[in-house]
């Protein structure tokens, strides 16, 4: 069988079981205006609309999951269900809909959009949850008939029963024939090719299949404390980060940590924190600090209570002012003698030139490196967006070097490893603005971490998001 995306979800053999009689629909999805037919099982509807939702209004699943879930009043069992229904269906989307294509005989395009999606979450329970055929194919034609319309029941019926005929794997090898390797490899890892192609373009052969397999496992949530606020040992039940000394993995909803209610701590990847702490380690001049996109403040947060430490203070910059709004949040509990937070674009800085000792430039990107946390990113964005985005790193990057002050520290970052946002990013500096330090050594307890002079984090080696660092000396 093919990874159902690492949760190990309840299994719901029955719709009829699943079903609450006189239960009112959970509200919300766009789909879902029509009921015309039975009442279908409460919580695969629920799944349903998330999907459509995250097709058609272009919502990310995990919060519009939460939102709905948040309503619904579900049990624990119902709401892990629904999760892996969602999380699951998003991942492998591609995949399902080559064996939607496949089993109907008729291109995507042909189909209603809500009816894909009912499809998607149909072989989901199918080939990837092992849910019997009978109760998947019954609650998928009662949500068809429920939410979409009669017409499509019998499409939704016999498409259904069509993808019920084989197992994952046998579909895997039916439409992997005639396949290049690497389209194979995308094929089974549930990966557009042009993603694989960017990975196989940094990593070595044997790890590429791990890499991509990492990606289709969701990640512990991990902690990170606010320097000089709160010791990491004084947090209950976690476990310590593996590199990180601010870092932890919650072995309970974060929101359940008083430390994270009194913002004490946050939520944050072990590979975001070491890149904050990579720059607070670099030798450079006294001076100013500057997290020149700043938003949401994760990292932010870090550097206060790092820059904190040695009487600095730090300038936290972000363009959307929504998203400034959450980074004096995330450090508000750090006075504001230290630091301040601006709502400014980094291409259009209203500082002056050179006046900052470290600048963090975590430049937006394609999020390349976070697949395993979005389920549906993957195959939300095409290689068009790098045309839109590296231009506005490299804008973004020689601004920040423009900000440092001579011998001052840049620290390029991005939650991407494609090389058109990482090394061609430095490389359109040119050779004399800046001098490349071998970002590795600032991060001596991380093994396998360096590339080039750079750093290069990955879900399989490291257990953290497959973040990018270059460490930049101001000539
Ligand atoms: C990768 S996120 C930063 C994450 C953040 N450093 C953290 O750790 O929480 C990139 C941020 O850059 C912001 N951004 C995009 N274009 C920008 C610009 N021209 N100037 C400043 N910020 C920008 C985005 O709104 C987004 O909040």
């Amino acid at each position: 069988m093919a990874n159902t995306g690492g949760a190990s979800p309840p299994r719901r053999g029955s719709s009829r079981r699943g079903r609450r009689a006189g239960q009112p629909y959970p509200s919300g999805g766009r789909a879902s205006g029509r009921q015309t037919g039975p009442q279908a099982d409460p919580v695969r509807t629920l799944a349903f609309q998330v999907l459509c939702a995250v097709s058609h209004d272009g919502a990310y699943a995990n919060l519009e999951l939460a939102r709905q879930l948040g309503k619904a009043g579900f049990s624990e069992r119902d709401a892990a269900f629904a999760t892996e229904l969602v999380a699951g269906t998003c991942r492998f989307q591609g995949s399902y809909d080559l064996v939607i294509e496949r089993a109907s005989g008729r291109a995507l395009n042909k189909f209603q959009p809500a009816v894909i999606d009912l499809l998607r979450m149909t072989s989901h329970e199918l080939l990837s949850m092992r849910i019997p055929a009978h109760a998947a194919i019954d609650t998928s034609v009662e949500i068809a008939a429920a939410r979409i319309g009669r017409r499509v029941t019998g499409l939704v019926n016999a498409v259904s029963r069509r993808i019920s005929e084989r197992d994952f794997e046998q579909w895997l090898d039916l439409l992997a024939e005639g396949m290049d390797e690497l389209g194979q490899l995308a094929l089974r890892s549930h990966h557009p090719r042009w993603i694989v192609q960017a990975f196989a373009e940094r990593l070595p052969e044997p790890e590429l299949a791990l890499a991509l397999a990492a990606d289709n496992s969701p990640p512990a949530v991990q902690l990170a404390v606010r320097p000089g606020l709160l010791d990491v040992r004084d947090l209950p039940e976690v476990e310590p980060a593996r590199y990180s000394p601010y870092g932890a993995y919650a072995h309970r909803p974060p929101a359940s940590y008083a430390a994270v209610r009194a913002g004490l701590a946050g939520v944050q990847d072990e590979g975001s924190q070491l890149m904050a702490l990579a720059l607070a380690n670099a030798d450079a001049p006294a001076g100013p600090w500057l997290d020149m996109c700043a938003g949401p403040g994760g990292k932010a947060a870090l550097l206060r209570g790092l820059a904190g430490g040695n009487a600095e203070t730090l300038l936290a910059s972000e363009l959307r002012p929504h998203r400034a709004e959450l980074v004096r949040q995330n450090l508000a509990a750090y006075s504001d003698a230290g630091h301040g937070v601006i709502v400014a674009d980094g291409t259009r800085p209203p500082w002056r030139e050179a006046s900052f000792a470290k600048v963090l430039l975590d430049a937006p990107c394609t999020g390349l490196g976070a697949l395993r946390r979005r389920p549906e990113s993957r195959w939300r964005r095409g290689p068009a967006a790098l045309a839109e985005l590296a231009p506005l790193q490299q804008r973004l990057l020689a601004a920040a070097v423009a900000s440092t002050m001579p011998s001052g520290v840049i620290a390029y970052v991005t939650c991407s490893p494609h090389l058109r946002e990482t090394w061609e990013a430095v490389e359109s500096l040119g050779p004399d603005a800046v001098e490349i330090l071998s970002a590795a050594e600032y991060l001596p307890n991380v093994p396998d971490a360096a590339d080039g002079g750079f750093v290069q984090l990955w879900p399989h080696r490291h257990n953290t998001d497959a973040m990018f660092l270059a460490l930049l000396r101001r000539r």
